[in-house]
């Protein structure tokens, strides 16, 4: 048996920062608001010739470097996004062209809105265990702000643009260590973009399809199963809450994050925040936040990380790992 160990991060955040204060041009709020209801200062923007691709691609290469492995090495890649640059094909096999790997390895696309970069490493984790894979890149990447009505206070003042990414490799020590995914389809009109090529297709095509959210029940669902979902990652492992070293969760609102720490007396100096400078990056949020904590020596190989996800569909889940 294999385990999935990462060795290598990488991350992209697009050049053009929208400060919260500009938001106050922009639609009926002020910086104060955002900041102390949501704890986000700025997030970046992709310029209009910058796809999804184009930002997996910068974080994909960052962390083929940092792994220290040629692209012609992998033989799976998955790319968790929302937003992806073509109905098809997949962000994934664009990526695949652009590293010039042409082994005829999988690659695909994973939808779990912001939780699709915990359902990736759930998936490849799979791939490794039956090994099907030994060298897997695994990418969180949106361009969010396609999706998102510059009108709307309720939406528009949380989300950013970026790309992060892993490189996986095969091995005899732990690596992804458990893996806990859920979903509640219950909740599907509460956070969700309600258009698409077979439903309300001309809304599309008026370039009106845009996030909608009840955002303060979406909060209070957020806040209860980011929770619960590490009490269950630690339960399976027989883990203590002072087992865990750090704590990855997706950079939604400060206010989250704060809930859950507190929830799990976790001090928040063990707990990873990039909300305040890259605002909800959906899928590409823990990636990204990994990737600074790893390459700034916080994470340190060994320790423990749990990394816990929430979003649209509802999806939740966690994986706990030994970096
Ligand atoms: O990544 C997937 C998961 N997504 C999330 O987890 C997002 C979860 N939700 C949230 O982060 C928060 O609910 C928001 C930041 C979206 C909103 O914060 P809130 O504290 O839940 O505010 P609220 O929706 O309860 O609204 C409170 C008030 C309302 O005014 P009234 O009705 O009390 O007069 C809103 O109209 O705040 C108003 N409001 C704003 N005021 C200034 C809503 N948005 C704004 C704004 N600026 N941007």
């Amino acid at each position: 048996m294999s385990f999935a160990r990462v060795i290598g991060t990488g991350g992209y955040l697009p050049e053009k920062v929208l400060t919260s204060a500009e938001l106050e041009k922009m639609v009926d709020t002020t910086e104060q608001w955002i900041i102390s209801r949501t704890g986000v200062r700025e997030r970046r923007i992709a310029a209009d010739h910058e796809r999804t691709s184009d930002l997996a691609e910068r974080a994909s290469r960052a962390a083929l470097d940092e792994a220290g492995i040629s692209p012609q090495e992998l033989d799976l890649i998955i790319v968790a996004t929302t937003t992806p640059d073509h109905v098809f094909p997949s962000v994934a096999c664009l990526l695949q062209d652009r590293l010039g790997i042409h082994n005829g390895g999988p690659a695909f696309d994973i939808q779990a809105v912001c939780t699709g970069f915990v359902y990736a490493l759930d998936v490849v984790n799979r791939f490794f265990l039956t090994g099907a894979s030994k060298k897997a890149l695994v990418v969180g990447a949106e361009t969010f702000s396609r999706i998102i009505d510059w009108t709307d206070r309720n939406t528009c003042i949380l989300f950013g643009d970026g790309a992060g990414a892993v490189v996986l490799e095969a091995a005899d020590e732990p690596g992804i260590v458990s893996t806990h995914l859920h979903a509640d389809g219950k909740y599907h009109e509460l956070l969700s973009v309600p258009m698409g090529v077979s439903a309300n297709y001309e809304q599309v095509l008026k370039g009106e399809a845009y996030t909608q959210m009840r955002g303060s029940e979406v909060f209070k669902w957020a806040v209860k199963a980011l929770g619960d979902i590490v009490d269950e990652t630690l339960l399976a492992n027989s883990l203590e809450k002072s087992d865990i070293d750090w704590l990855i969760p997706h950079q939604a609102n400060i206010r989250i994050i704060n809930a859950t720490a507190k929830k799990l007396d976790m001090n928040m100096n063990r707990v990873i925040v990039t909300v305040d400078r890259h605002g909800n990056t959906s899928a590409a949020s823990i990636p990204l936040a990994f990737n600074e904590a790893v390459r700034d020596g916080r994470i340190q190989r060994g320790q423990k990380v749990i990394m816990e996800g929430f979003g649209g569909g509802f999806t939740w889940g966690s994986i706990l790992l030994v970096y």
